[in-house]
């Protein structure tokens, strides 16, 4: 089956009890027993939830993968997988990703003894040079946040297998709708499902998809130990949010690629990063590895930090606020916001500067929100 009838059909059969056509909220802890150890398949929520379970066969099935895990947020979906390596192994990390990945990978598990080391994974050779004999997991976004950079999946899962690695690739920014990663060589698909499998920022979710039954069966395992998981609530909200996943991607992407060529012509700007543009550097990969080309969209002011900043507070459409991949359009300062544990340094070297704004486009009409960023930039001069 294609992939939107998968997202409303896949995991998701009438319910054995009551015939139920929608999976319904199992909102509990426990599960009555026929006798001792005797049960219907679920003990306790923390290891096994049905509503979980649900959206977890629908996850697998539209990345292409066997199995899916999901957590109570995306951070304990990053976290989950982080327990795949131990004390003396070394994990290869894209430099161009989420701020609140590097913290966890540069502020807290160093002290357990894993070691990081952050490279430029645009560049192949420089991925390969990283890559050392104790060398566990390779980490990648694609596309980056919050500048939109393209990361070369298959060459990336080349070089980390060749080394014995595997390859996680975090598609929050993407989706499964516009890119499977695993069909491209990755190991591990990671996701924040608070961005657009949710939809509606009304969640947190994060989800980790795979296809290697042992690994699989060791995160569960850790999953259970741990029990950062999600709830039946959350899980029911997101199996609903993969409903739409599909049409709310191709009003994201259509109304992305307008907001892109304004900006790119107002006088403002810059300079605006947007895989779609013929001259982004990473378009031909981005065409070759994404069916579009998303709903992100990072602008430069020409005005710098003062106009970034007033371009931020005078949106009335575009809402100023942390996260993305939710239907309503925001804008967000990475500078302080998204990116603001990353030291001064490190932000300038990848490109995002007290003047960068980021722009979750969301599926209003695109004149409103064209008008929005009109009179904003106005103000913002
Ligand atoms: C690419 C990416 N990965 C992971 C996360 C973390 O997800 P969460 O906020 O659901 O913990 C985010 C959050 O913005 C993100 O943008």
């Amino acid at each position: 089956m294609r992939f939107q009838t998968r997202a409303i059909h896949a995991g998701q059969q009438a319910d054995a009890a009551t015939g139920a056509t929608i999976v319904p909220v199992y909102q509990t802890s426990t599960f009555t027993q026929d006798a001792i150890g005797q049960n219907k398949g679920f003990e306790y929520s923390r290891a096994r939830n049905p509503t979980r379970v649900a959206l977890e066969q629908c996850l697998a099935s539209l990345e292409n993968g066997r199995h899916a895990l999901t957590y109570a947020s995306g951070m304990a979906a990053v976290a989950a997988t982080m327990q795949l390596v131990t004390a003396g192994q070394h994990v290869v990390v894209s430099d161009d990703l989420y701020g609140g990945t590097y913290r966890l990978f540069s502020q807290v598990l160093p002290a357990y003894g894993v070691q990081f080391s952050f490279v430029d994974a645009l560049s192949l050779p420089t991925l390969q040079e990283a890559v050392l004999p104790n060398t566990r997991l390779v980490w990648i976004e694609s596309p980056t946040n919050p500048m939109l950079r393209l990361t070369d999946i298959a060459g990336c899962a080349e070089i980390a297998h060749e080394a014995g690695a595997k390859l996680v690739v975090d598609n929050t920014f993407a989706t499964p709708c516009l890119q499977q990663p695993l069909d491209m060589g990755a190991d591990i698909v990671v996701h924040s499902m608070t961005k657009y499998i949710g939809g509606h920022s009304d969640l947190l979710g994060g989800a980790v998809v795979l296809s290697d039954d042992d690994v699989a069966a060791q995160l569960r395992f850790v999953s259970n130990a741990t029990g950062g998981v999600l709830g039946p609530w959350d899980a029911w909200l997101c199996l609903r949010g993969l409903k739409t996943l599909a049409i709310r991607m191709r009003e994201h992407c259509a109304n992305a690629a307008l907001v892109a060529r304004f900006l790119r012509d107002r006088r403002e700007t810059a300079a605006v990063h947007y895989p779609g543009f013929e001259d982004h550097p990473g378009h031909d990969l981005a065409a070759r590895q994404m069916s579009d080309f998303g709903g992100m969209v990072t602008v430069e002011l020409k005005g710098g930090e003062t106009a970034a900043r007033r371009l931020c507070e005078s949106t009335h459409v575009f809402t100023l606020a942390e996260s993305l991949g939710g239907v309503e359009s925001l804008i967000g300062y990475p500078w302080l916001m998204s990116h603001g544990a990353f030291e001064p340094q490190f932000k300038s070297d990848k490109g995002i500067t007290p003047a960068t704004v980021r722009l979750s486009v969301g599926i209003e009409h695109a004149d409103d929100l064209l008008d929005d960023l009109d009179q904003a930039l106005a103000r913002s001069a």
